[in-house]
């Protein structure tokens, strides 16, 4: 079969969605009759846990598996299935994990090694947009090639395959451990529309410090905010035909916008929150636009504290009062309600004015609330959870590891986007680092017109410079993902000291990596 056909189907003009009385920004794709949506009315639903169980559908595990012992098992179904973006639209036929969008969320416990068995139960005779074969990455996991989703190790519907998560950090090293990851589907070519149709869940992580327990009374815990209080924010835009189903275009090389901005997969749904403080894991969970967060009180910005980044918590939470972050980053804010009165509004809004997949334009002054928290309660909630000065420590960057300089350029050759002016080639990799080491890559973009979030599988690296300065203290933490301009070279620390073997980077813009940002390199022992 050839894996650069491209489908047509998906194309037919579309109705955009308005919704009133909020004009909704319209991709150029988009563009189609209104219809009103009443903001505010949907909760925000928050995924389900995945749970682990004891029933194993199919084979036992190969001894990759079994060599970790009993490891937790669960099941993760690709299927076709049903989600409502909104209390009034009708229902959009997607392909979720376990039934929802977002995917489950799966949570890990540092030294669990955990495996998923993967079901592809998909329509084989599928049409439309999308391919029913699937691979499945566990963003930012320290995983081996088996089990990283390589992007040619699709299976056809009726199969499935283990992904064992070891849940072990480089080097052992007791500074290490993330909190927020994600997956989702990685098919060859065809990952924009797979994720699009819905493959995409979160993967929480947690240890002795971040033990996910503001009570926890083991005195090296940190006590963030837990529990109900502690909220992953799936961020994703969808463009949507009049009848409901999901509008894609799979001819937009710059990454489709939609002009429905989702949370956790509802259109402006709403939280009710206590007086007291609030964890939000923010995923940036589109296929190519990017976000700038301000929360409001009326007209006055409220400030939060970033405490964690893509590779877990931050050494020191940064107090700000704007955040953006591009496709697939993870950024962790607390919010602290315990002074606003019983009854006041606050939104999370996104500033950012974007109309393709390109890049930003502007910014907006007022932006687009996307998420409405309604404060409760007559006084202060009892608060036992605690945002420490000291967070997580950062191992110090090892100099002396490093036995290679790379130059990355990011570019558009022959309307392909590429790497080092070669789009992906499954034969060749770019480079072949030796286990142990660590290099230095100067990664820069070609070309003012676009950004690039650009995506290293396999281990957080560290960003060393960004436009030849130390970068801001949010970009200071563990990093797998760089959201790249022309203006803003950056270099990069970047380790491979775990597992041999083949792992993929590229453009996280996801209409770019299809086509065909993306590479990979070799560890040799
Ligand atoms: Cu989140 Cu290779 O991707
Ligand atoms: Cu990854
Ligand atoms: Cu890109």
């Amino acid at each position: 079969m050839n894996r650069r056909t491209l489908l047509t189907t998906g194309l037919a003009a579309g109705a955009g969605i308005t919704a009133a009385p909020f004009i909704m920004r319209k991709g150029i794709a988009q563009a189609g009759t209104p219809v009103t949506l009443t903001p505010w009315v949907d909760p925000l639903p928050t995924p389900p846990v995945l749970n682990p169980t004891n029933i194993v559908s199919g084979a036992a595990f190969d001894p990759r598996v079994t060599a970790y012992g009993a490891p937790n098992y669960h099941e993760l179904i690709e299927a076709e299935g049903f989600h409502q973006f909104h209390r009034d639209l009708p229902a959009t036929k997607m392909w979720l994990y376990n039934g929802t969008f977002p995917g489950p969320t799966f949570i890990n416990r540092r030294g669990v090694p955990t495996v998923i068995r993967r079901i592809n139960n998909l329509n084989p005779a599928h049409v439309g947009f999308g391919i029913p074969e699937t691979t499945m990455h566990h963003h930012g996991g320290h995983q081996s090639p088996m089990d990283d989703g390589w992007p040619l190790d699709f299976i056809a519907p009726g199969t499935y395959r283990d992904h064992l998560i070891p849940n072990i950090v480089p080097d052992n090293d007791s500074n290490e451990w993330p909190s927020t990851l994600w997956y989702h589907d990685h098919c060859i070519d065809y990952t924009a529309a797979n994720v699009y149709r819905g493959l995409a869940g979160m993967s929480l992580h947690f240890d002795d410090l971040d033990s996910g327990n503001e009570n926890d009374i083991n005195p090296a815990a940190l006590r963030l905010p837990s529990g109900a209080y502690d909220v992953p924010l799936v961020f994703r835009d969808v463009a949507l035909n009049a009848d409901g189903s999901l509008l894609f275009n799979q001819l937009d090389t710059k990454g489709q916008v939609g002009n429905l901005k989702t949370v956790n997969g509802k259109v402006k749904p709403y939280l009710t929150v206590q007086r007291r403080k609030y964890r939000f894991r923010l995923l940036g969970g589109s296929l190519a636009r990017e976000w700038m967060f301000r929360i409001w009180n009326g007209n006055v910005r409220v400030p939060f504290q970033i405490i964690a980044s893509d590779g877990g918590l931050l050494p020191a939470p940064v107090t700000v009062t704007q955040h953006q972050q591009g496709n697939a980053e993870r950024y962790e804010i607390v919010v602290d309600f315990s002074k606003f009165a019983n009854g006041t509004q606050i939104t999370l809004n996104d500033h950012l004015v974007q109309t393709d997949g390109n890049k930003p334009v502007g910014v907006s002054p007022t932006g687009e609330p996307l998420v409405l928290f309604r404060v409760v309660g007559a006084a202060a909630a009892p608060d036992p959870s605690r945002v420490p000065d000291v967070l997580r420590p950062l191992s110090p960057v090892d100099m002396t590891r490093v036995m290679a300089t790379r130059t990355i350029e990011l570019s558009q050759v022959g309307g392909f986007w590429t790497i080092n002016g070669s789009p992906w080639n499954p034969n060749v990799p770019i480079f072949q680092p030796k286990l142990g080491s660590a290099e230095i890559w100067n990664v820069s973009v070609k070309g003012g017109g676009w950004d690039h979030p650009l995506h290293i599988h396999q281990e957080f690296f560290r960003i060393l410079k960004r436009g030849g300065a130390k970068p801001q203290a949010w970009e200071r933490g563990r990093k797998d993902v760089v959201l790249l301009s022309n203006t803003s070279p950056v270099q990069l620390y970047v380790s491979f000291r775990t597992f041999t073997g083949p792992y993929v980077f590229h453009c996280h813009n996801l209409a770019h990596e299809d086509m065909a940002m993306m590479a990979w390199y070799n560890v040799i022992p």
